[in-house]
């Protein structure tokens, strides 16, 4: 099969913003003359993004005319579809060390350096236009609203000369053999003869309805890429390591793995609904995927959106302006009439017919020792749980 029989990256052409080996003595010299900015973890998690391509066509963190093309339109200043701006903010004590037309040295919290930058901007942080735009809500308990009012007043635009994205100590926190850029991916798919892949976004441990989206991906499609978010999260989100063994349990136990690709993906979570949803769907293009999943309140939080604002945002966008195919799913659930997987859309609604359990009652039966009912999550994945919720109630 041909190169060229993938999908076309987001923008033309992936990005690699990784500086040859050779030239990182020099890099690391120059940086110890540079102003300073550490990044903090979201930062980190998008400047890894940028590196790998995830982020093409972006090649750095956005300028001012980008930033208000995001906020405004959900486009670029060249009209490329981008719908989050991806801002390197700083506080007022380290935007007066920075120098227009000049350099800075970007660092891991841990002193790593990541990378270098060229400063081609330096520019008020509009917040005002960000969060109403970008989160649909100005409210402070929103988790993405509340990151964005807690960075810096000023943003940095520029491109970036990457050295690092991960901090050597924490490899093995960072799931390495997973932790496929989009060039790699696409060579797996190449390998695999695939040509159509859906993708399936996730934050959480993979239940049975979950699990149904996949299959019902797969079945029209040639492949499926599992692709965990295990960037930064809000507190509260069960962490990346277990979620992984939740994954790679149940593609042992129920999946075909000559179908199956698990691989992760290193950005942060917005919990911007809508719009993550599509900034979801075009970095997933970069990642070679042609059909991207998008369930009930994909990538939402609390009740800030509706249960289908994340599948009708698409509906704005020429389908070919966004090249990948979202596959829309209605919310569902097991019934037990039907001895299955359900939506309102294939089986009818009846009384207490439907398995449902809320994230507080399944934390509270997992702390307990007690699997969820098979409907709900198979018990391979509900022991994984149990084994973390209970060693976390006795830590
Ligand atoms: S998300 O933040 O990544 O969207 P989560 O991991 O819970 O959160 O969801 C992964 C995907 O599954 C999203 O597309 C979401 O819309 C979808 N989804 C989750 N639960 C259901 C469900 N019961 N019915 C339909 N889609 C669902």
């Amino acid at each position: 099969m041909s190169r060229s029989s993938l999908i076309a990256p987001h923008g033309g052409s992936l990005v690699n913003r990784f500086v040859p080996e050779s030239d990182t003595p020099s890099m690391r010299a120059k940086a110890e003359g540079l102003p300073a900015i550490t990044l903090s973890a979201k930062q980190a998690c998008d400047l890894e993004m940028i590196a790998i391509g995830a982020f093409s066509p972006l090649t750095g963190f956005v300028n001012k005319a980008d930033f208000e093309g995001i906020c405004n339109h959900m486009r670029l200043a060249d009209g490329t579809i981008w719908p989050i701006p991806i801002t390197l903010a700083v506080d007022d004590e380290v935007k007066s060390s920075l120098v227009e037309g000049s350099q800075a040295a970007l660092y891991h919290s841990d002193g790593t350096l990541m990378a270098i930058m060229d400063v081609d901007e330096v520019f008020a942080h509009d917040k005002q236009l960000e969060i109403p735009s970008v989160f649909r809500t100005e409210d402070d308990a929103h988790p993405g609203v509340a990151a964005v009012r807690e960075e810096g007043d000023w943003l940095v635009g520029g491109p970036i000369h990457v050295l690092s994205v991960v901090p050597d100590h924490e490899p093995g926190e960072q799931f390495t053999e997973y932790r496929l850029p989009p060039a790699e991916t696409r060579a797996a798919f190449e390998e695999k003869g695939w040509r159509t892949i859906a993708a399936f976004q996730t934050r959480n441990p993979i239940h049975r309805a979950h699990e149904y989206l996949c299959k019902c991906a797969t079945e029209i499609c040639d492949g499926l890429l599992i692709h965990p978010l295990v960037g930064e999260t809000k507190p509260g989100d069960i962490p990346a390591d277990v979620r992984m063994d939740c994954y790679t349990t149940i593609i042992e136990h129920y999946f075909v793995p000559e179908r199956t690709i698990l691989s992760v993906m290193p950005a942060a979570m917005r919990y911007a609904g809508p719009r993550e949803a599509v900034l979801h769907a075009v970095v997933r293009r970069n990642y070679g995927v042609s059909h991207f999943i998008v369930g009930r309140d994909h990538a939402g939080v609390g009740d800030y959106y509706g249960t289908y604002d994340a599948q009708n945002i698409f509906d704005e966008f020429d389908p070919s302006d966004i090249g990948i195919i979202p596959l829309k799913f209605e919310h569902a659930a097991y019934s037990k009439k039907a001895q299955g997987m359900v939506s309102a859309k294939t089986f009818p609604k009846l009384e207490n017919d439907q398995i449902f359990l809320s994230g507080t009652k399944v934390r509270e039966m997992l702390s307990k020792g007690e699997r969820p009912p098979g409907e709900f999550s198979r018990p391979e994945v509900a022991d994984v749980l149990i084994k973390w919720a209970t060693s976390e109630v006795t830590a």
